[in-house]
């Protein structure tokens, strides 16, 4: 909406006199849109191989990914054949923690053998991503179990060598798109790790001011974990960020006359769909950011059997304190009885990689602003080609 007012500052006066004056169109006012600068992303969050058959107890299973793998690469296909302008591969590349010592993996002990697991599933992933045509570029972020839980100076050092840069930026189209490492404001507790958050804070305070002076027309925010599901001062937990860096980092995006205000932040990491936005009329919670978080390209959580989310819906799954406890209490034991019904039926109804269950998100950015869908692979194998009918039903959302 506010694209078009710039593009015609007449039709703009006229809307001033006619209706309330919207802050964000205020903040677009004046920047020059190119015509056609439509483009789309894939987003493709937590591959994660390995968590399917994770827990087995047995090296053969906690080995055996070729489910998770056979999804990221339906994904892969669908990107060459629809042809994105890029992909976010957006954390958990691997489920194996880095963290974790060689030997440890899930259930199985020291003595199951197994070593840095990790490097397979990195090393399957990469494999998967060599099939993507080279012509369509991917962003990469880290994810906790790429860096572990409480990231250490020698699991950050190992993603960028695996991986490469943990916050980086670049313009698309006119949009900013800022990568952040949400690991490090999760918890920053191990040795010099703090000094990192600092330094990425530093680096998103001199990266919005730099987009702010510059001819960019909008900034959005990618990263794993999503800041918040419903609101910026709800109760922390393994699904969101630390109050402090929630409110630090979110506050430097909000600043007060800031040129560009930002919208929207793409996440992961929760293996479901769940999205808080100001104007979405499900929703009891308003938000002046939409914080999409999007399910994996992998293995699905249907935590509490649902298949779509409230925020309001995803919140106490997203505050419990560790994943494996939301793990337990909402897909394991919903019925309240505890371990004793933790129950195999449970797993295979709730937790699966499968072509009807994992997808990609696509996004559109357009002068119009943006507009996004979940796709199954299994729906995306019906989509002929990226154009305005793909996303014609999702609503135009204003970008800053
Ligand atoms: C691996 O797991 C899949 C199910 O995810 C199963 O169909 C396949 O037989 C397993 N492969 C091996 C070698 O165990
Ligand atoms: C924005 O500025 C960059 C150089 O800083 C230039 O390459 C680009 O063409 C400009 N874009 C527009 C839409 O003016
Ligand atoms: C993802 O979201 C779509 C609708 O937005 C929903 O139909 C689907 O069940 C969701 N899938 C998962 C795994 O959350
Ligand atoms: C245990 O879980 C199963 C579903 O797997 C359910 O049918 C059963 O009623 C539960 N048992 C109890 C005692 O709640």
């Amino acid at each position: 909406m506010c694209q078009q007012m710039a593009a015609a500052a007449l039709l703009w006066l006229a809307v001033l006199f006619t209706r309330p004056m919207c802050v964000a169109c205020v903040a677009c006012f004046g920047v020059a849109r190119p015509i056609s600068s439509t483009f789309f992303m894939f987003q493709l969050a937590d591959p994660q191989l390995g968590m399917l058959h994770c827990c087995g107890g047995d090296a053969a299973s906690a080995l055996n990914w070729t489910q998770e793998l056979a999804m990221l690469q339906l994904a892969i296909g669908h990107a060459n054949r629809l042809r994105p302008r890029f992909v976010t591969l957006h954390g958990d590349m691997q489920n194996w923690y880095a963290t974790d010592l060689p030997g440890e993996n899930g259930a199985l002990g020291p003595e199951s053998g197994l070593g840095d697991v990790g490097a397979l599933q990195v090393a399957d992933v990469k494999e998967a991503l060599a099939a993507l045509d080279p012509a369509i570029p991917v962003r990469v972020l880290a994810g906790n179990h790429d860096v572990g839980d409480a990231p250490t100076l020698a699991t950050l050092e190992q993603f960028r060598d695996r991986w490469g840069p943990m916050k980086y930026s670049s313009r698309e189209g006119g949009t900013e798109f800022v990568v952040l490492d949400s690991q490090v404001y999760y918890d920053a507790s191990q040795p010099g790790v703090r000094e990192v958050q600092l330094e990425q804070t530093a680096w998103l305070r001199r990266t919005v001011a730099a987009t702010q002076a510059s001819n960019a027309t909008s900034i959005v925010v990618l990263t794993h974990i999503p800041p918040f599901m419903t609101s910026m001062d709800e109760p922390h937990g393994w699904a969101n960020w630390p109050l402090a860096a929630r409110h630090e980092v979110l506050g430097i995006l909000t600043k007060p006359n800031l040129r560009l205000t930002p919208r929207l932040i793409i996440c992961g990491h929760f293996h479901s769909n769940s999205s808080v936005s100001s104007d979405s009329p499900s929703s009891q919670v308003k938000s002046s950011f939409e914080v999409v978080t999007t399910a994996s390209v992998g293995t699905e959580l249907l935590w509490n059997g649902r298949s779509t989310f409230t925020p309001t819906e995803a919140l106490p799954v997203a505050s419990t304190p560790s994943g494996s406890d939301a793990f337990n209490d909402f897909i394991a034991r919903t019925d309240g009885v505890g371990a004793a019904n933790y129950s195999e039926s449970y797993l295979l109804t709730r937790r699966d990689a499968r072509a009807d269950w994992s997808g990609v998100r696509i996004f559109e950015f357009s002068e119009r602003g943006y507009r996004h869908r979940w796709f199954t692979n299994q729906a995306l194998s019906m989509v002929q080609s990226l154009d305005g009918e793909t996303l014609a039903h999702e609503p135009w959302k204003e970008i800053c």
